[in-house]
């Protein structure tokens, strides 16, 4: 099987192209999905403090240092602030909380999560009258918070993560430290073709999220487009000899995007790593990249948020 080319950041350092992803793995699952993953030959975990599962996640990354598999080197680990934790001053407790959880000395990638600020200091939604409560916090000052991080040794690298263009125009007018990575929703439903594009040019690489239409989105509902159904992609999946799973881990991929599909499953598991025997050919790409339809799944309620990301074109 051919090896993965990690993809290289805009500070030198390297991201395995293929990651698990934690979101939605109940901590009773994810510690043996994670080891399991690490078995098959994933070096790269997603992970943030809204899934609930750190914790069960640094149980996983305990017990392959311990049995000699891997050593802190060899893996990229991610973690991301959450709305809550905007606030300058608490920036840097929310990163050592995800630490103790993980049970690790650094973060290889921090991210913001999403650019909205709410209330800090309660709930992770802190509601009101059935609305989630904000905080006028900018992710501007965040970002600045977020940089002592890097300089602290707590994140070798920072990001964003559901940022629009104009957002991120505005982290580069003040960042010392260049984000190197957006981390957002990709899939041939929504092919963020030109949000990809802008991010290249100011050399931010892409993370594509929920890769396989996030068929467990708890928001799923009967009669929704499934991405892993498509017939259309089920015949080009069909003439690589590989499953819908594996093409849609390769569209991003060859795209040039880094990706982290999640299950809990180890046969899945062991099918989305894959992928490195194939390539997809130019004529496959664009017959793929043509399902584009706007098909967010992933977009938060809070649209009246003065930084809610998603009303602008991309
Ligand atoms: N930054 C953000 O705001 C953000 C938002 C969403 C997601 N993410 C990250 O991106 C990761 C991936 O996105 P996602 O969890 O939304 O969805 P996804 O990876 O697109 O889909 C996950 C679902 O697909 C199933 N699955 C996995 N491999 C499969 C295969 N080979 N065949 C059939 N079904 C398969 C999984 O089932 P089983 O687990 O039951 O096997 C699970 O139900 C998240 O876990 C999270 O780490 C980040």
């Amino acid at each position: 099987m051919a090896v993965s080319v990690p993809v290289i950041f805009n500070n030198g350092k390297t991201c395995p192209v293929i990651g698990l992803g934690t979101w939605k793995s109940k901590p009773g699952e994810v510690t043996q999905a994670v080891k399991d993953a690490i078995d098959v030959g994933y070096r790269h975990i997603d992970c943030a403090h809204i899934y609930g599962n750190e914790k069960e996640v640094g149980e996983a990354l305990a017990a392959k240092f311990a049995e000699g598999v891997v050593k802190r080197e060899d893996l990229f680990i991610t973690s991301k602030l959450w709305c809550t934790h905007h606030r300058p001053d608490l920036v840097e407790g929310a990163a050592r909380t995800s630490l103790r959880n993980l049970g690790l000395e650094y973060l290889d990638l921090y991210l913001i999560h999403w650019p909205q600020a709410y209330k800090e200091d309660g709930e992770l939604f802190p509601q009101e009258d059935g609305k989630t409560q904000y905080s006028d916090v900018d992710y501007v000052a965040t970002w600045c918070a977020m940089e002592s991080l890097v300089e602290l040794g707590l994140a070798k690298s920072i990001g964003i993560s559901n940022f629009n263009k104009s957002q991120i125009e505005r982290v580069l007018a003040v960042a010392k430290i260049k984000p190197v990575v957006n981390q957002i929703e990709v899939h041939p439903y929504l092919n963020q073709q030109k949000l990809f594009d802008f991010c290249k040019s100011h050399d931010i690489a892409v993370t594509a999220y929920s890769p396989l239409g996030s068929p467990d989105r708890p928001w799923a509902k009967p009669g929704d487009p499934q991405l892993l159904q498509d017939p259309r992609l089920q015949a080009i999946a069909d003439r690589y000899n590989k499953t819908v799973a594996q093409l849609l881990i390769r569209y991003a991929i060859d795209r040039g995007m880094i990706v982290i599909p999640k299950s809990v499953t180890k046969a899945r598991i062991q099918q989305n790593f894959n992928v490195f025997d194939f390539k997809l050919a130019p004529e496959d790409v664009a017959a793929v990249a043509a399902l584009e339809c706007n098909g967010r799944l992933c977009s938060m309620s809070d649209t009246d948020h003065p930084h809610y990301p998603f009303h602008d074109e991309f």
